[in-house]
């Protein structure tokens, strides 16, 4: 695994590959890896000849007060997971690589990335735009590859490479869980033993959603109610949101089927936990 530090290095290795006839994958992680960016990096060594793992812990997607300064990190380790995992490169840019001061150009996403996320965090998505925009342009024509566990950004993200022609395919990738159900995350870490035994409330409320689903309801709103009195039964777990949307354009659903995308986020001390299934989902 080659392990780059400069865009110009990333591309001129990238042009190396290329000439050799290489397809090419891409992983943007923030790192301290787990299961699920591993499974991403194993997705995409699958599908590609060459692997790029980008890791960059991005300011642009953190507002002032939210967790960039204790976002952990885990340098040595990411490098070996990533190669054992098949990655060939790894992109580890720092602040002033990636970014000019001050940061004139950032990408909006309107519509899907307006509501949950977005109406809780107004700035995060532009960040996450602005940042992925760079690194497909960073790494041109590939296939990129992102988790379900981040559903409303994978949406966010499609919707920005379609409307803008970039030439990225993109790629989402299912959410691996702890045995417990709980969706692993680089912010369990944050997660107190007492709170970490209560988070799997966000699975467990999620299924009971999805089995009112299967049971044949169709009003979102007592889906919502469903889930939001599981959570309420979790006295560790403060709730941000339990929606139940349109599974492309993140709308708040009237109406649902096992098409709808049932999606919660919830505070457990100061991790703030996000989680999400399709309503077919058992
Ligand atoms: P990060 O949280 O490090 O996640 C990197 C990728 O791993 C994302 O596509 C995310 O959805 C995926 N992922 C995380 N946990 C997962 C799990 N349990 N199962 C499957 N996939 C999982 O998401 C980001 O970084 C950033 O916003 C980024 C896209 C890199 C832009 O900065």
């Amino acid at each position: 695994m080659q392990v780059h530090t400069t865009i110009a290095a990333l591309r001129h290795a990238l042009a190396v590959d290329r000439s050799q006839g290489h397809t090419i994958g891409l992983v943007p992680t923030m790192g301290f890896l787990h299961h699920g960016h591993v499974s991403l990096i194993e997705r995409a060594r699958a599908d590609n000849d060459s692997v790029v793992v980008t890791i960059f812990v991005n300011p642009l997607q953190f507002a002032p007060g939210e967790d960039l300064a204790s976002y952990p990190r885990d340098p040595d380790g990411d490098a070996a997971k990533a190669t054992a995992a098949g990655a060939t490169h790894l992109f580890c840019p720092d602040r002033g690589e990636m970014y000019p001061e001050p940061v004139r150009t950032t990408v909006t996403v309107g519509g899907v990335a307006d509501t949950m996320e977005g109406a809780m965090r107004p700035t995060h998505f532009a960040g996450v735009a602005t940042v992925v925009a760079k690194l497909f342009s960073i790494t041109g024509e590939c296939r990129a590859y992102f988790g379900e566990k981040d559903y409303q950004q994978l949406a966010v993200i499609s919707t920005m490479a379609r409307d803008l022609s970039m030439p990225v395919e993109v790629i989402g990738c299912p959410i691996v869980r702890e045995p417990d159900g709980l969706a692993m995350s680089s912010r369990n870490v944050y997660l107190a033993p007492d709170e970490r035994a209560a988070a799997p409330v966000l699975r467990r409320a999620l299924a009971a959603g999805a089995a009112l689903v299967a049971a044949g309801e169709t009003s979102a709103d007592a889906v919502r109610n469903t889930m939001v009195e599981v959570i309420r039964s979790e006295p560790l777990a403060g709730l941000d949101y339990a929606e139940v949307a349109d599974p492309r354009t993140l709308e708040p659903a009237e109406r649902c089927d096992g098409s709808s995308r049932l999606l919660i986020a919830a505070t457990f001390g100061r991790a703030r936990l996000i989680d999400n299934v399709a309503a077919a989902d058992r």
